[in-house]
Order: structure tokens, then sequence, then C-alpha cells
């Protein structure tokens, strides 16, 4: 056999592939770039940094930048003292706004949003602006890897980022000087026990030998990973995965919104049947769903779908039950009111949490934010909220004299405060609250995350 054929890593190359791609990446002798360094991107960085690799990150907010430059993390997930050794100290993660920062760099995960447009079509224009930046300082470079982590729909990797990059290099081939391939992210923010290096990672590449070399990268820093037979395969699985859970929760919302009827309670009947150890998965139901996940993935692949003549009737029902349960919750506040006798107008009520979920700062899509609204707007409540992970949120809806969305401040939470208010609406179960010194002070309680089972009284009811 040809020693230089065969790497010590223990692959063995075909004759037209360049595979020494494999050799920098067990030398760690590899310059990694990340494009967008937000809650998926600057973890990974992060991690490839502390693997020992030089890593660059760019992303366009300059205010993010800046902050990572002073040595301040903005994700929960990422602690600042990993910010001020790598960036700070020993400048092995470089950022900047700028894409020239990725003239050598050998590898490139992207990691922009994918949102959905105001019709609830996907918007990609985040990755088409981010392969825009990126083609020209790549220049007629061979033998580095693409790695797209945004969620998206079956077809993306092939159609937005190699088709794209080889209709400007027409000598590249993926699988011989190029290796593309999508890895879904499937980091589980505030998650105490999973974090991104001990997430088995997904990777499928445009051509086996792509998904090879992306996943040796990736084996360095990724405790497990596991590979398929394609980008189209590896898209899949994120949507199979996300739209598993929109599903499910939209059946426990149903089974809630039936038990509100039937006057049971479905806590109760979620605990107990969680007893089964086999066959039964719990899910609980809530205001509703959020995130920058749950909400809208399921939505890439349904729109894919349609132009394969496909209809995903579980993906738009879960769709449909999952978002009407804010204004479930705004109708069941409503009745609880009626119940004492009192009118939601005027009232003063104090929303708790507005996260879309437990122990994070993200109010992305939060259903909190909805609630907000319709008490406010269309009830005309005097809305306030308390969330410790949430300073601050723009109210989108609304518009000051300075042409800017204002911001809801989180106000202060204490016996003397809570007794202040008409109602407390516990939108969040974070660990941080006091739910028994909460109890003790409200005058009234719509619990919708059953965070206060332990402390059900006359005042507390349940969503
Ligand atoms: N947040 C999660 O929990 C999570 C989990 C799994 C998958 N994802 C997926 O990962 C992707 C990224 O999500 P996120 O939560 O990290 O988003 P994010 O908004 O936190 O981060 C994205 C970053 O990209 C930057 N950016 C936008 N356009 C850019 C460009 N052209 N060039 C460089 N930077 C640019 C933004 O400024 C931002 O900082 C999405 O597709 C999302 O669906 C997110």
């Amino acid at each position: 056999m040809h020693s230089s054929h065969v790497h010590s890593s223990g692959y063995t190359s075909a004759s037209k592939v360049d595979l020494s791609i494999l050799q920098r990446i067990k030398d760690r002798n590899l310059k990694i770039g990340v494009v967008g360094l937000g809650y998926v991107g600057l973890p990974l960085a992060v991690e490839f940094a502390k693997a020992g690799f030089q890593v660059v990150g760019v992303d366009i907010a300059a205010d993010k930048v800046e902050r990572l430059k002073k040595g301040e993390s903005y994700i929960l997930d990422v602690k600042s003292e990993d910010i001020r050794e790598f960036v700070v100290n020993k400048g092995t993660l470089q950022v900047s706004t700028s894409y020239e920062a990725f003239r050598n760099v050998d590898s490139i995960s992207i990691t922009v949003p994918t949102p959905l447009r105001k019709t609830k079509d996907p918007d990609v224009s985040y990755i088409v602006s981010a392969m825009d930046s990126l083609i020209p300082v790549l220049l007629d470079r061979k033998n580095y890897a693409i790695i797209l982590e945004s969620t998206t729909y079956p077809g993306t990797t092939k159609e937005l980022v190699y088709d794209r990059l080889k209709s400007t290099y027409k000598n590249l081939v993926a699988g011989e000087n190029l290796f593309i391939a999508f890895s879904p992210e499937r980091v589980d923010p505030g998650n105490p026990k999973y974090h991104t290096k001990n997430t088995p990672k997904v990777i499928g590449g445009i051509t086996s030998k792509c998904t090879e070399v992306v996943a040796s990268l990736y084996k360095t820093v990724i405790d497990t990973v596991v590979s398929v037979g394609s980008t189209e395969e590896a898209e899949m699985v994120k949507l199979l995965e996300n739209t598993f859970r929109a599903v499910n929760i939209a059946l426990v919302n149903e089974l809630l919104l039936m038990c509100d009827r039937m006057n049971i309670d479905v806590w109760k009947v979620i605990d107990a049947a969680k007893t089964k150890p086999f066959g039964f998965m719990s899910f609980y139901p809530g205001p509703g769903i959020g995130g920058h996940c749950i909400p809208l993935d399921p939505l890439y692949l349904s729109w894919k779908a349609k132009s394969f003549d496909f209809y995903n009737r579980f993906i738009e029902l879960a769709s449909d039950i999952n978002g009407n349960m804010p204004r479930f919750t705004v109708s069941k506040l409503h009745r609880v009111f009626n119940e004492h006798g009192k009118t939601l107008k005027d009232s003063r009520l104090l929303l708790l949490g507005m996260s879309y979920k437990k122990d994070i700062d993200d109010v992305r899509e939060s259903p909190g934010l909805e609630i907000y609204r319709i008490l406010k707007e269309e009830y005309k409540a005097k809305v306030f909220y308390h969330d410790p992970h949430v300073p601050s949120f723009a109210l989108e809806h609304e518009i000051n004299e300075n042409g800017e969305h204002p911001l809801a401040i989180s106000c202060e939470l204490s016996p003397e405060i809570l007794k202040t208010f008409d109602c407390a609406v516990v939108l969040v179960d974070h660990s941080a609250f006091d739910y028994k010194m909460i109890e003790a002070n409200s005058q009234i309680l719509l619990d919708t995350r059953n965070a206060l089972k332990d402390y059900r009284s006359s005042k507390v009811w349940s969503l």
C-alpha cells in the first residue's frame, strides 16, 4: 500500500481525493471558521478553541463582537471566563464583523438564523447572505470544508451552499477538493446535562467522503458523531426531531383543552401515565410553545413537502393547536376573574416568567409576549412582568414617539409588591421562583405549568 494514500487516522484515500485535510485535522493544524456567534455558533466556536484549534468567528452584529472582545459572554451556556481565556488572553478565538477574517480558514460552520417570513414561509435569506459574503473571500482555494448547521428544509445545503459555490468556482468537486455537509444543531439551551460537546451530532455530506472528513473534524470536539447517507437525510433528521416534539406537545395541549371541559386534572393524568416504564414519554401542556426551533422548524418541512404535492396534516394541526394556547390561557384567566367577581379591564396583572421556557433568557417566539400583548391591547389590563433571566424586552407591537419599540422592564418580586396585583400568572416554571412565597402573597394565581403543585389552595387555578 502506498504510504501517502494511507493516513495514520486509518482513512484510505481515493486517488483524486486530497486527504491532507484529514491529517491536518488529526494534528489540530487547522483554522476553523464559524459564521454567526449566537446560541449555536458561540458554544461551537468555544469548543473548537478548547480542543486546541485556531478559531475565527464572524458575526454581523457589531455589539456582540465588541462584548466578546471585552471578554464578556452574552450566552447563558458560555462562561465569560472561557471568552476571556480564548478571545482576550490566548487569542486563539478571533472574533470579527468582517468576512476577510475567513481568508485562510480550512473549515467554516454556518450557524445563522433561519426564521419564518410573516407568511410562515421559510426565510433562508441569512444563509444566502452568509454565502454571498463568504464566496468572494474563498477565492480559488481548495481542500476546505463547509458545514451548514442552521435548521432548514431538505435540499438547502446542496442548493444554497454547494451549487452556489460551484457556480462561482468551477474546479471545485465535492468529496475531492471540497467537503460539504449538513450537521443539525441539537443544543438545548439551559440544559444542565447536555451541551454542545456531549450531545451526539448527526452529519450528512454531499458525498460519503464529505461525511467522512467533516465527521473526523467534529469528532475532535463532539463526543459522539453519527454519520448519515446524505445532506438531505441529515436535514430531515432535525426536522423529524422537532416535529416529534411539536406534535407531542400539541397532543397534550389538546388533552388539556379536553380535560378542562371534562373537569379532569390533566397534570395528575400525565404524572400517573408516566409511571408506565415503557411505551410512554411525558410531554407537558402549557401557555404555548416558543424559541427559535419548535414553532418554526416543522413549518420548514411542510412548506417544502408542498412542492412535492404532499400535505403534512400532523404539522399543520400541531401548529394550529400550539399557536392557540396563548389565547386559551387568556380565556382561562378571564374565567378565573369571573369566578372571583372581577374584570380584567384595568386589573393589575403580574406575569411571572417571560422566556419561552424554564431557566433561560431567550424570549424569541415566547408565548408570554403574545399573552402580554392580548391582555394589554385587547383586555385593557395593566400588565407587568417579572423574570429573573429577562431584564427587559421590546414591545414589538408598540411604537413610541421616537419611532422605536418601547421596552417592558422586569419589575421587582417581593411579598409587598405581589400583594398590589389582582392576579399573578405563572407562565414559566423558573427554578429561581419562590413558589411558597408567591402563593402566600398573591390574591389570585393562574398556574400554567403546574409549578405550584405543592402549594395548591383556593386561590390557585391551573391552566
Ligand atoms: N437556539 C437554539 O436552541 C437552536 C437549537 C438548535 C438549532 N438551532 C438553529 O441554529 C441556527 C442559529 O440559531 P441561533 O439560536 O444560534 O440564532 P442566533 O440569532 O442566536 O444567532 C445567529 C447569529 O448569526 C448572526 N448573523 C446573522 N446573519 C449573519 C451573516 N450574514 N453573517 C454573520 N453572522 C450573521 C446574528 O447576528 C446572530 O448573532 C438556526 O437555524 C436555528 O434554527 C438553534
